[in-house]
């Protein structure tokens, strides 16, 4: 290439350089907006929609287990009161705190959700409105409900789900526990709306 052509060529890589640093900054710009504009039922829900409550709201008659939700091991199941068959209780390994020697997560009633609050395969519209039906949530009311959410051992588990059997933490929601309380209250306050989709 001739020296004088550089001339030419430089100036446009340029304009390649300060375009794609913009364009880049509009990217972030708009995704920092989609954070704010987030309701308070769509923070709730990235929450209930989670692993951490969903592997113990499952559809069938035995826990869920893990990142990737596989069925739990041992043969686990609901039993009659939801705590497990006779021969095989929850609270055998289940105890009120985690086990991280051995990798079993624990907090006080660590029990199965009952059937009416199976909340796997639904849309979080599905989950929401099952969740203040009486005749599916244990007759609360939406006090009874939001306090469940905000303050019941086995709900804010979550946030300290210990480590697996093979040492791995398990993975937290992906709302903090405080912005979750809060989106919760707010979405309450504001006449518990849920929205069409
Ligand atoms: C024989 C012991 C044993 C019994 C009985 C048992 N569990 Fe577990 N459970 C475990 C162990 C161990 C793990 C951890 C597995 C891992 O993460 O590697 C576990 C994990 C779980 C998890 C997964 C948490 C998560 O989000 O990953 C749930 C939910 C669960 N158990 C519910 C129950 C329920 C409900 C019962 C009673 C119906 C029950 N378990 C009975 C040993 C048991
Ligand atoms: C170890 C099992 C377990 C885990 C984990 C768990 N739940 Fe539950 N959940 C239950 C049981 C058992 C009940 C029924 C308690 C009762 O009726 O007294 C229940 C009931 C509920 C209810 C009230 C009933 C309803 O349908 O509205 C809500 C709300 C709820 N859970 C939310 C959550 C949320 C949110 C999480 C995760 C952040 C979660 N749960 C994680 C076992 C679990």
């Amino acid at each position: 290439m001739k020296k004088w052509s550089w001339l030419f060529v430089l100036p446009f890589i340029f304009i390649c350089i300060s375009y794609s640093h913009s364009h880049l900054a509009s990217i972030k710009a708009a995704t920092q907006q989609e954070t704010a504009s987030e309701s308070p039922f769509d923070k709730m829900m990235q929450v209930l929609t989670h692993k951490r409550c969903v592997n113990c709201h499952p559809a069938g008659d035995r826990p869920h287990q893990g990142e990737d939700s596989h069925v739990h091991r041992f043969e686990v199941q609901r039993g009659d009161d939801n705590h497990g068959v006779p021969a095989l209780r929850c609270h055998t390994c289940h105890q009120d705190d985690n086990n991280d020697y051995a990798g079993v997560p624990g907090a006080p009633e660590w029990s199965l959700a009952p059937v009416s609050m199976a909340w796997e395969g639904l849309t979080r519209v599905e989950i929401a409105r099952s969740m203040l039906d009486p005749t599916k949530n244990g007759g609360r009311s939406l006090e009874d409900i939001v306090h469940h959410l905000t303050e019941h051992a086995l709900v804010l588990w979550a946030w300290e789900p210990g480590v697996d059997a093979a040492g791995n933490p398990r993975e937290k929601p992906p709302v903090s526990k405080e912005e979750y309380i809060e989106a919760v209250l707010a979405w309450a306050d504001a006449g518990a709306h849920i929205p069409a989709e």
